[in-house]
C-alpha cells in the first residue's frame, strides 16, 4: 500500500528583508521581516510525499531529478515533523498508520516548481513550505500552537516559514533561543487589498554568484550597518509598514518598500567581501521608478530586489500597472542590450519580450 499527500504553496516576495541569522542551526533571524505571498498559479512549489511499507529509504526528487536528501535543512524538517507524527486514518485505503508506524516508515519526496526556467528566481521559500506542509498534512500533524508548522519550515529556509500563510505575512523574529516564538503571522489575507499588483521583471535568468544563506552569514560577520538596521531601524518601520499595509496606503507602502531594499543593498556593500547583487540593469529600473515618482510627485510604483538582479514592482492598481508595463518596454526595449524578459504576476497577462 501507498498513502499520499499533495500541496502547492506559492513563493513570497519581502517588503522588509531578512538578512542575518543569530542562530545558524535553527535558521533564527536578526530581524523581524514583511513579505506578500504570491498567488499559487504564478510561481508555487508543488510537492508529492508518500509512505510505504515497500520504501527502504527516504528519497527526495526535485524537478524531476534525484537529488540527495542528507543536507542538514532536509533532516531537521524531516526530523520535527516526524516527531509530531499522530494516528492517521488514510482516506484512500481506511488504513490506520499509527504513531509507531511514522517512525519505521520511509517517505518519497516528489517536488517540482513551476517558476519559468529563464526566471532565475529563489525556490527554496516555496519548496520549504511546500514540503514541510504535505509532510505534516500526511503524518496528522495538529500546531500545539498557532505558527508551529512555519517554525519548521523556517529550520528548512528561513523565508519559507512566511509562504505557509497567503496575503501579507510578518515573521516574528522571536526571543526564545529553542526558536518557538520565531514564527510566521498572517497581516492580511490575499483579499485585503486586491488591487495591488506584482510584476516580477526578470533581469537575468544566472545563478546568483553569492547565495542568500552565505552572503547574509559575511555580512552577520563583517557589516556595522547591518546590526545598525536590523537593531535601530527595522523595529521602526515594522510598525510603519504594518500600519500602511492596513491602510491600503500605497505612497507608504512604496517609500518602505524602495528604501528597505536599497538598506538591505548598501549593507550587502558594506559586507567584506562586498556583495553585488544589482546590475546595471537593475539600478536602471530603480533610477527609472524613482525618476517617475518624482515627477508625479508621489509614489506610482515600487521596487524591491532580493540577493539577485531580477526587480520586483509594484503598482497600486491594473490602470497604473499597465502604464509601468510601457515604461518598461519603452526604456529597456526587447532589442536592447539591457534586456529583461518581464514575467508579470497578477491579473495583468504574462508579457513576456525574450531575450
Ligand atoms: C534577500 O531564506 O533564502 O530574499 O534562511 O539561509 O535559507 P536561508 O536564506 P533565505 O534568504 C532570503 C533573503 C532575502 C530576503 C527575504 O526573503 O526576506
Amino acid at each position: 500500500w501507498v498513502a499520499m499527500v499533495t500541496a502547492r504553496a506559492p513563493t513570497n516576495i519581502a517588503v522588509i528583508k531578512y538578512w542575518g541569522k543569530r542562530n545558524q542551526k535553527l535558521i533564527l533571524p536578526i530581524n523581524s521581516s514583511i513579505s506578500i505571498t504570491l498567488n499559487p498559479h504564478d510561481l508555487s512549489a508543488t510537492t508529492t510525499v508518500a509512505v510505504s511499507p515497500s520504501f527502504t529509504a527516504d528519497r527526495l526528487w526535485l524537478n524531476g531529478k534525484e537529488v540527495s536528501i542528507e543536507g542538514d535543512r532536509y533532516q531537521n524538517c524531516l526530523r520535527e515533523i516526524r516527531s509530531r507524527a499522530t494516528e492517521v486514518t488514510d482516506p484512500k485505503t481506511s488504513r490506520i498508520i499509527t504513531k509507531k508506524d511514522w517512525e519505521s516508515l520511509h517517505v518519497h519526496i516528489v517536488s517540482k516548481n513551476n517558476f519559468p526556467t529563464a526566471a532565475g528566481l529563489a525556490s527554496s521559500a516555496a519548496g520549504f513550505a511546500c514540503l514541510v506542509y504535505a509532510l505534516a498534512q500526511l503524518m496528522g500533524v495538529r500546531e500545539r500552537y498557532k505558527g508551529e508548522i512555519s517554525s519548521i519550515a523556517r529550520i528548512g529556509s528561513g523565508s519559507a516559514c512566511r509562504s505557509l500563510y497567503g496575503g501579507f505575512v510578518e515573521w516574528d523574529m522571536g526571543k526564545d533561543d529553542d526558536g518557538k516564538d520565531s514564527i510566521a503571522i498572517q497581516l492580511a489575507e490575499e483579499k485585503h487589498w486586491e488591487d495591488l499588483v506584482v510584476i516580477i521583471a526578470v533581469v537575468s535568468s544566472r545563478r546568483k554568484e553569492t547565495s542568500s544563506t552565505l552572503g547574509m552569514q559575511d555580512s552577520v560577520n563583517t557589516s556595522k550597518l547591518l546590526l545598525h538596521r536590523a537593531k535601530e531601524i527595522v523595529p521602526k518601520v515594522m510598525v510603519e509598514m504594518r500600519k500602511a499595509i492596513k491602510e491600503r496606503d500605497f505612497a507608504t507602502f512604496a517609500r518602505i518598500c524602495c528604501a528597505d531594499s536599497n538598506q538591505f543593498h548598501a549593507t550587502c556593500l558594506d559586507t567584506s567581501p562586498p556583495i553585488f547583487y544589482l546590475n546595471d540593469t537593475s539600478k536602471r529600473i530603480i533610477s527609472m521608478v524613482e525618476r517617475w515618482n518624482k515627477a508625479e510627485g508621489t509614489p506610482q510604483a515600487a521596487y524591491t530586489f532580493d540577493a539577485g538582479p531580477n526587480a520586483v514592482l509594484f503598482a497600486p492598481d491594473k490602470a497604473k500597472a499597465c502604464e509601468l508595463l510601457s515604461r518598461l518596454l519603452f526604456y529597456f526595449p526587447p532589442a536592447s542590450d539591457k534586456k529583461i524578459s518581464s514575467y508579470v504576476v497578477g491579473d495583468v497577462d504574462m508579457l513576456a519580450f525574450k531575450e
